[in-house]
């Protein structure tokens, strides 16, 4: 299947995305038939280049494809200025220009540290995205946010970089790890919830093709997020005003990661974020009971992780909220429902009732841990 992204923004710029189940074994022919660049340069992680360093390696080997290899540590800590730099000083010395493409293979990070070297290599060169991570598949690698963290803060250093070209081969996701699959599932249900109903309708009646990794299935689930993605980002590049329901559970998410020093994974952050969000809504927004519990029990059958760890203080998942990076001034965006399928933009959440939800969510963990301890 073919995406066409098309953003007016600064600058017109329109990119495919290239989703099917059989893209990397010819990967050096889809490329060099789509995106045409003088060499290309593959960026990956040590953990997906030894899953699939055999094929890399033939793909490499084509006399057509005239390419170079620069492989990353794995992990989130590798997203940083050190990095750009070394990365920045292979590209030269193995004689990257500016007609040169890069290609990111990974997840999230590759893709967002790539996606960044590519911004300002030589004031911009081309990238082609290939996600191998299911968060990479849905989300990192579609809409052109890039980014590296510094040492107070994830993701400060950035731009707005539209791809050249995406392939999302749905078997990659084969060989990802339940935990960084659930992850994954986490931002699937994010647009379940925030875009229609048909996506909600469609997870919450095929739980075991979820749960099995059903090529087919996940190659139709993907598709459609990519298209909503697409959909919000061609009217919001910048993320102005309507990209901002994509933080559905993310505001108080990354404010429960930031509060444990990162120690809660990303995927179980923004599930309880978006519990969170989903039982305020009840209260404030008008969001029906059963929606309420629609919500609860999907998270709940695909067996993601949530809840609040003991050792994170809720005053310190305020605070972080407070010093959300999306801030404006003191004017904390918040994404709420009025039913699933129709989120509102709001910033009217007193912190008493933040504050009230924390604690739920905390103390039913508890009760959770108590029960299956007895
Ligand atoms: N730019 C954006 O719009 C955007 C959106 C969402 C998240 N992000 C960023 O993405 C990052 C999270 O992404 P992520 O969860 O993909 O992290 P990641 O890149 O660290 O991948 C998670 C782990 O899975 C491994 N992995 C990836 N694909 C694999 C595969 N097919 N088989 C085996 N192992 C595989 C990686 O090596 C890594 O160990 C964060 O840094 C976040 O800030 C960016």
């Amino acid at each position: 299947m073919k995406i066409k992204v098309k953003i007016y923004s600064d600058k017109y710029t329109a990119y495919n995305i290239i989703i099917g189940n059989d893209i990397f074994n010819n990967l050096s022919g889809i490329i060099t038939d789509n995106f045409r660049a003088n060499k290309y340069f593959v960026i990956i992680d040590t953990n997906v280049f030894r899953s699939y360093s055999k094929i890399i390696r033939k793909q490499l080997s084509n006399k057509n494809f005239i390419s170079e290899l620069i492989i990353l540590p794995s992990g989130e800590k590798e997203k940083n200025i050190k990095n750009v730099l070394d990365i920045s000083n292979s590209l030269l010395s193995k004689g990257a220009d500016r007609k040169s493409a890069i290609i990111a293979i990974g997840g999230g990070v590759v893709g967002d540290i790539a996606g960044f070297i590519s911004s300002i290599y030589m004031r911009g060169i081309p990238i082609i995205h290939i996600p191998t991570s299911l968060i990479a598949q849905v989300d990192s690698s579609i809409g052109g946010k890039t980014a590296i963290d510094i040492p107070k803060g994830k993701n400060i250093l950035g731009s707005f970089n539209q791809p050249n070209l995406v392939l999302t081969d749905i078997n990659f996701l084969k060989s990802l790890d339940e935990s960084e699959y659930r992850n994954g599932l986490s931002e699937v249900v994010k647009y379940g919830i925030i875009s229609g109903t048909g996506l909600f309708n469609k997870l919450e009646r095929n739980i075991n093709s979820i749960k099995k990794r059903d090529t087919k299935f996940l190659a139709n689930i993907i598709s459609t997020c990519v298209k909503i993605k697409k959909g919000i980002v061609e009217k919001d590049e910048k993320e102005n005003n309507l990209r901002r329901i994509l933080n559905f559970g993310h505001t108080i998410g990354h404010a429960i990661e930031s509060a444990s020093v990162y120690k809660v994974p990303h995927g179980r952050a923004v599930a309880s974020g978006m519990i969170i969000a989903s039982r305020i809504s009840a209260e404030l927004f008008g969001l029906k009971q059963n929606d309420l519990n629609r919500i609860e029990e999907l998270i709940n059958k695909l067996g993601l992780d949530y809840g609040i760890p003991e050792f994170v203080r809720t005053n310190d998942i305020l605070n972080a909220i407070k010093n959300d990076k999306k801030k404006s001034g003191k004017i904390i965006t918040f994404i709420m429902l009025r039913k699933i399928g129709l989120p509102l933009i709001t910033n009217k959440i007193p912190t008493g009732i933040l504050k009230k939800e924390i604690d739920k969510l905390r103390n039913s963990n508890i009760i959770k841990a108590n029960l299956s301890r007895s």
